[in-house]
Formats: C-alpha cells, structure tokens, sequence
C-alpha cells in the first residue's frame, strides 16, 4: 500500500481524543489534509496545540443544521473531500433497568443519528471524489452485550448502515466500510460510567473475550484506519473489519 495522501483530504469526527486522534495524527504523517472536529471549544484548542499539522472545526454531530455549515465549510475550504471518517460516539454501559432516557437518546442521537447527518452531509463532495466513508464500529455491534445493549445496538446499526450504503453508493464510486474495534484504552473508555469496581469488572469481563488476552492501544486501531483509507485500496466495501484481537471469534 503507498500510504501515499497527498493532495487527499480526510475529515475524522471525534478527533480530539482516542481513536480518532490517533487515526488523525496518522492520517497527517501519511501526508493528508486532515480535518479533525470536536465539540467543545477547549477541547479543540488543546487538540490544535497537540497536532498543529491538522485543521480543527467545531461541530456537534448530533446537530444537523450545525454538520452540514460544517462539512460545506470544510469542502469549500480545502476543495475537495476524500475520506470521511465516521468516529464521534459516546458509551456508557448500564443494565436495561439502569438505562435512562437521556442515556438512550444520547447514544443514539450522536452514534448513529451524528453518523447519519455527518456522512449525509459528506455525499456531494464525496460523490466528486469518489471517496470513501470508513464507520467505526465495535464488536459489540455483532456480540451480545448484558449491561451495554444500548450503546451494542447503536453499533449494531452502524453495520447495517455500512451494509446498506455500500450498496447505495457504489454507483457513485463510493466505498463504506467498517472497522469494529474491541477494547481499547482511550479516555473515553475510562470514563465509560459506573463506579471503579463496576468499571473493573466490565473490563475484565471484556478481554476476557479476547483471545489474545488485552486492551489494544489506539495505534493498533487507527493504523488500520490508515491503511483501509488508503487510496490504493478501490476494491473493498460493505466490509465489517475486526480489529479486535480476535474477540468476534469468542
Ligand atoms: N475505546 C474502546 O474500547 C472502543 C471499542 C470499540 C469501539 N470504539 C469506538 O471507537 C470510537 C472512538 O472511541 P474512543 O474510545 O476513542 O472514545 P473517546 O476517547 O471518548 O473519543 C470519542 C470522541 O467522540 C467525540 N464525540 C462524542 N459525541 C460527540 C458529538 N455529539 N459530537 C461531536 N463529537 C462527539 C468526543 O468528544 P468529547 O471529547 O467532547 O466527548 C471524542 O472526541 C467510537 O466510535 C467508539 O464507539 C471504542
């Protein structure tokens, strides 16, 4: 693969923490222009401190009116838009009878619905380029999930979205994959809800599930978004890739 980005441009959600501020900070080495978005404005200042090299964009997903100035802002910027990275998602875990509205809403509303305005936002500019749309999605999206059924649901509809939209928009040239991380250590994990016993036990109960026995480090997940971004690799869509240390397998 040529991890060659040059002249690409690439905007992830989500960007100033985790996942997607690995995947951010790779895209750049490989040479794109990368959008980052968060959605607090101190959290984008400290993101920009941390990785001059990438433009940042204030913008809460799960406002449609909001993504779309946004994403526009973004194509009329830079000209072009290539990959869209779809990674901005809450999780709390909770049994179902500890599960509120607000909590249920929020997950949806920013994992799926923020997904949804994002991407649709995306489509014009993406159609031009003929570009790609990579989800990030979980395991717990195709496993069973007791005591997080609401944010595995959510996952679960990132997978059907994927399936879906490769299919819709592969007359268009547009590749949609998935990639279905199991754990990994990202501050957005370790504030996933709960008291430190419950965190404990949720989390050795997770890589319990995970043949090769840990947590993967957000350079384990965002070099595969890298490379699945990559614009040598026109041949794959509708994919739902577990980077995952083999937890589907269990
Ligand atoms: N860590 C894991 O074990 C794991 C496993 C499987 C899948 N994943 C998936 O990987 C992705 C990244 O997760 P992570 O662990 O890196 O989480 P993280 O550290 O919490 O990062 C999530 C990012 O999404 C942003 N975000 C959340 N809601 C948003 C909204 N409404 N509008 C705009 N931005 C929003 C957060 O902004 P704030 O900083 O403002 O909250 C943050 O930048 C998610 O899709 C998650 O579901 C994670």
């Amino acid at each position: 693969m040529s991890n060659s980005f040059a002249g690409k441009v690439v905007l992830v959600t989500g960007a100033n923490s985790g996942i997607g501020e690995t995947a951010a900070a790779l895209f750049a080495e490989a040479g794109a222009t990368v959008i980052g978005t968060a959605r607090r404005k101190e959290a984008l200042e400290a993101s920009r401190a941390r990785h001059p090299k990438v433009k940042w964009v204030l913008v809460d997903v799960t406002n449609a009116a909001a993504v779309k100035d946004a994403v526009e802002g973004v194509v009329r910027t830079h000209g072009r838009l290539d990959v869209l990275v779809n990674n901005a998602a809450t999780f709390t875990f909770a049994p179902l009878d500890q599960s509120g509205e607000a909590m249920i809403r929020g997950q949806f509303e920013a994992n799926v619905y923020g997904t949804i305005f994002v991407t649709q936002a995306a489509l014009p500019a993406l159609r031009e380029s003929k570009g790609s749309i990579l989800n990030i999605g979980s395991a717990a999206g195709h496993k069973p999930v007791p005591n997080g059924s609401i944010y595995g649901a959510t996952k679960a509809a990132i997978e059907s979205l994927t399936r879906s939209w490769a299919l819709e928009l592969a007359p268009l040239g547009i590749r949609v994959n998935t990639i279905a991380p199991g754990p990994t250590k990202t501050p957005g994990f370790a504030a996933m809800g709960g008291s430190p016993a419950e965190k404990e036990a949720i989390t050795a109960a997770m890589v319990g599930q995970v043949p090769l026995g840990r947590m993967a480090s957000t350079e384990e997940v965002g070099r595969w978004i890298v490379q699945l971004s990559d614009p040598s690799v026109t041949w794959i869509t509708g994919q739902i890739f577990g980077v995952d240390g083999g937890m589907s397998l269990t």
